[in-house]
This record gives structure tokens, C-alpha cells and sequence, in this order.
């Protein structure tokens, strides 16, 4: 029987042509990347209250393990319970509000190291130091049970653990929608860092990153390498409450002016931008092999490309490897989907693999920074996984790390935008129909923004 699908509705999303323009807004006011009054708003009425991602789940995969997640000036400190179970926890003591913990670590119990409370994985207040007083605690601070560190949701999807500041908030599932169905059959749970974990702080507001990934419009102008192996012309698209998607066609460009030969150089000329492909190129030679003739000329029969050999090569690698792709469609195996799962989380998935891009409001309060956490994940079997998995690189203020090329030419374009951006002179920008994302984007962060009703 064939297993469902649930990528088949992008396959069939629609074009940019195919898209109603009426209910877009194609003008965005710019106040939003540099006003701090729009930043304070953004603060009460999005940070504070949306599914945002804290961590991955096997940063903390022990019993014990725990990690500090801070947004603006809040802290909250994550740990894994003996139940397995990940909680989240304002990081204040109840007793006067002492910070708990700061960075990462493993520990019993935690103990607030001015008055010597100490609290359970789970968060429930274990003992309370009474040197000087002979009475029971309950006599000496009142009910044990009340004074549990405040918890905030918590829970764990892809992978990836999310957390809600807002103590009243709706399940994750709510939130994720038809989303949580579209990335399930990529297992993104059982994928690891490698190679790429770093966290950078960059010279632009946060949405500016975002922006940068939601469209391929710049490709001409960023990045020219890139123009042979997509074709922006047949993106697709979805939009699913919050959140959109779009597809990136690999290896595509001009397949009806394309022979064969070229059809498979385009494949292989992005080894560092695309390091699953590299992993399934002796696949796709031996495949391509069986279209040359006995002096190695490469020709296609009717109705074979170089970019369905990809597919099946994808296919036939990975799953050898241990991955089981029924769930995932012929093009999730070779083309980019560039999932937006609002406000910061940006994925380009292929099977087997996903490059994450999250971008955070500064702690320092200035809406013209940001951080962004860069981490390149690839499924390996269960065996490898700890074994190969990049630790996180937290860069220093000032210092730089050297990413791929597409990264560094993003890199320096987003600083520049900002430049541009934060002048008070220019109100709005003007998206065109290529950036349709975007629009879709900020009409949401609106709905956040100016709603207080919106939970
Ligand atoms: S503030 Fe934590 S024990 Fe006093
Ligand atoms: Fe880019």
C-alpha cells in the first residue's frame, strides 16, 4: 500500500503565477526593524507569548541535564526530569527571585546559592535552610508545596524543544497546525548537528534574517553560483496558518536546453552549499552510468532527467543507510523546502537533511541586533549520532566565523540592509510577487502585533 504522503500537497502548491494577489499587502513599513517602540511591542505581544525554539532536545539528553534559554532580559532554565520528560522553569528562586543557574549543565537538584533553597528536576521545592530555627519548615516560610519554581510549556517537536513564556497558552500542536503533519516524515527528531553549530550576533534586526531565507529573488544578485542548480521559476507554494513554505527545484535550471552532461554537472557543483548530495553522488554516477554508451557518452531516453536520478539515487542511499523515506515524495528528494515555522525558525529541508537558521532579538535591547544560531543537520543512525554531533560555537562580540559561501554572501547583505533599513526617511519597502512570503510573513507578525486579543 502506498504510505501517505502529506508532502504531496506542496508538490501541487501553487506557482507565483497561480497565486491570488488580492489579500497581500506589498508594502511594509520599516519602523519595525528599528524602532523601539515597535521592538518593546514586539516584546509584550509576540516574544512573550509565542511557541518559540529554545534548544534541541539532545542538548540536554540526559536525566539531570539542563540549559538556560533567554529572550530579551527573561530567563528560563530547561532540564530533563528522570521521566525523560523536558520542563521549562523561570530562572528565579522563589524565595527572592535569586537566578537559579546560568549556561548549561548537569546537576540533581538545583540549589539557589544565596539562601541554600534547593528544587527538584521537576521543579517542586525540596528543602528550605533554617539554621537558626528549631520549628518545622511550614512555620518557618509557609507552604512547601506553593513555592515550586514557576513552570512555564514546554514541549519537544523535530527535534527541537519550544517553549511558550506565556503560562497560559495553547498546546504547540495548535500552533504548528498542518505544519506538525508536513515535517513529521522527515524525522527531524532523529537528526544531529553536524559540522555547522554556531550561534553569531549580526548588525541587523532579527526579521531582516528572516526575510533574507523566504525568498529566492536575490539569488541573481547574492549569490550567481546558485543560478544553475535552482529555477525560482517553479517555486511552489504553501501557506498553513503562521507558517509558509516554498519549494527550491534542484538541478532544474533550463533542463530543456540542458544535455545530460550538464544536467549532472549542475548536480555536482555544490558540494558545501548541498553535503547530502555529495553523500549520494556514487549512487547517481552508477545510476547515470547505465545511460552511457560503451564509449562513455551519457544520453537520456525520453522522459529521464538528470534531476530524477538525483531523486532515485536520494532515495536508494538513504534509505541503505537506515532512514526510511516512504513518507517523503519524489521531489522532497531532491529539492529544497524552505519551511517558515513563525516567528524565527527557518529550515531548508532535503531528505536526510536540514539547514537551520533561528534569529533572536539581542539581549542588549537594540532592535538594529540580533543573533543567529546557524546548524547544519543530517540523519545518521542511531549508533553515530553522539559520536558525530558538532557541539555548539558561541562566536564573541566582534569576531566572526567563516560559513559556507552562501551564508557569507547572506552574511554581509543583511548588515547592509539594515544600514539602509534603519534610516527614518524611507517608511516602507515594496516586495514584489517573488517575495510573496514576505508579505505573508508580516501581515502575520501585524496580527501579533497590533492584536492584543491574539493568544
Ligand atoms: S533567593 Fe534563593 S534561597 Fe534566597
Ligand atoms: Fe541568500
Amino acid at each position: 500500500m502506498q504510505p501517505t504522503r502529506p508532502g504531496e500537497c506542496i508538490d501541487k502548491g501553487p506557482l507565483i503565477s497561480e497565486i491570488d494577489f488580492t489579500p497581500f499587502k506589498m508594502q511594509v513599513s520599516t519602523d519595525r526593524y528599528h524602532s523601539r517602540r515597535f521592538h518593546e511591542r514586539e516584546r509584550e505581544r509576540l516574544w512573550m507569548r509565542v511557541w518559540q525554539v529554545a534548544g534541541r532536545a539532545d542538548d540536554i539528553p540526559e536525566a539531570g541535564d539542563w540549559m538556560e534559554y533567554r529572550i530579551f532580559d527573561q530567563s528560563f532554565v530547561l532540564v530533563r526530569g528522570k521521566d525523560a520528560v523536558v520542563r521549562g522553569f523561570v530562572n528565579a528562586c522563589r524565595h527572592r527571585g535569586n537566578a537559579l543557574c546560568a549556561g548549561k549543565g548537569r546537576a540533581a537538584r538545583f540549589t539557589c546559592p544565596y539562601h541554600n533553597w534547593s528544587y527538584g528536576l521537576d521543579g517542586k521545592l525540596l528543602a528550605v535552610a533554617k539554621p537558626d530555627f528549631d520549628g518545622s519548615v511550614e512555620e518557618f516560610v509557609g507552604d512547601k508545596d506553593a513555592l515550586g519554581l514557576v513552570e512555564v510549556p514546554v514541549e519537544c517537536f523535530a527535534g527541537f524543544v519550544f517553549l511558550n513564556p506565556d503560562r497560559n497558552a495553547a498546546p504547540l500542536s495548535d500552533f504548528l497546525g498542518e505544519v506538525a503533519e508536513l515535517l513529521a516524515p522527515y524525522r527531524l527528531e532523529e537528526m544531529v548537528p553536524v559540522g555547522l553549530n554556531v550561534r553569531e550576533s549580526l548588525d541587523c534586526n532579527w526579521k531582516v534574517v528572516m526575510d533574507a531565507f523566504q525568498e529566492g529573488y536575490h539569488i541573481q544578485g547574492v549569490h550567481p553560483e546558485l543560478i544553475p542548480a535552482m529555477d525560482e521559476s517553479k517555486e511552489r507554494y504553501g501557506f498553513f496558518g503562521d507558517h509558509s513554505v516554498a519549494t527550491g527545484p534542484f538541478g532544474a535550471a533550463n533542463l530543456e536546453d540542458f544535455g545530460p552532461e550538464q544536467q549532472a554537472d549542475s548536480i555536482r557543483s555544490l558540494p558545501a552549499t548541498f553535503p547530502g548530495v555529495v553523500e549520494v553522488l556514487p549512487r547517481f554516477e552508477a545510476l547515470l552510468d547505465t545511460y552511457r554508451d560503451p564509449a562513455g557518452k551519457l544520453s537520456f531516453p525520453p522522459g529521464v532527467t538528470g534531476r530524477q536520478l538525483l531523486q532515485q539515487a536520494t532515495r536508494d542511499t538513504l534509505t541503505a543507510k537506515g532512514l526510511d523515506v516512504s513518507g517523503l515524495t519524489d521531489v522532497q528528494m531532491s529539492d529544497n523546502h524552505f519551511h517558515l515555522v513563525f516567528p524565527n525558525l527557518f529550515m531548508t529541508i532535503r531528505a536526510g537533511e536540514a539547514t537551520i537558521i533561528i534569529s533572536m532579538p539581542h539581549e542588549d535591547g537594540d532592535p538594529n541586533r540580533c543573533y543567529w544560531h546557524v546548524i547544519a543537520l543530517m540523519w545518521l543512525p542511531p549508533e553515530q549520532r553522539r559520536l558525530q554531533r558538532a557541539a555548539q560555537l558561541d562566536i564573541a562580540e566582534g569576531d566572526h566565523f567563516t560559513y559556507f559561501l552562501a551564508l557569507e554572501q547572506d552574511w554581509e547583505m543583511m548588515q547592509r540592509q539594515q544600514n539602509g533599513l534603519r534610516n527614518s526617511g524611507l517608511e516602507f519597502m515594496s516586495l514584489t510577487r517573488q517575495e510573496v512570503r514576505l508579505a505573508y510573513y508580516h501581515s502575520v507578525l501585524d496580527s501579533w502585533v497590533d492584536s492584543k486579543a491574539k493568544a
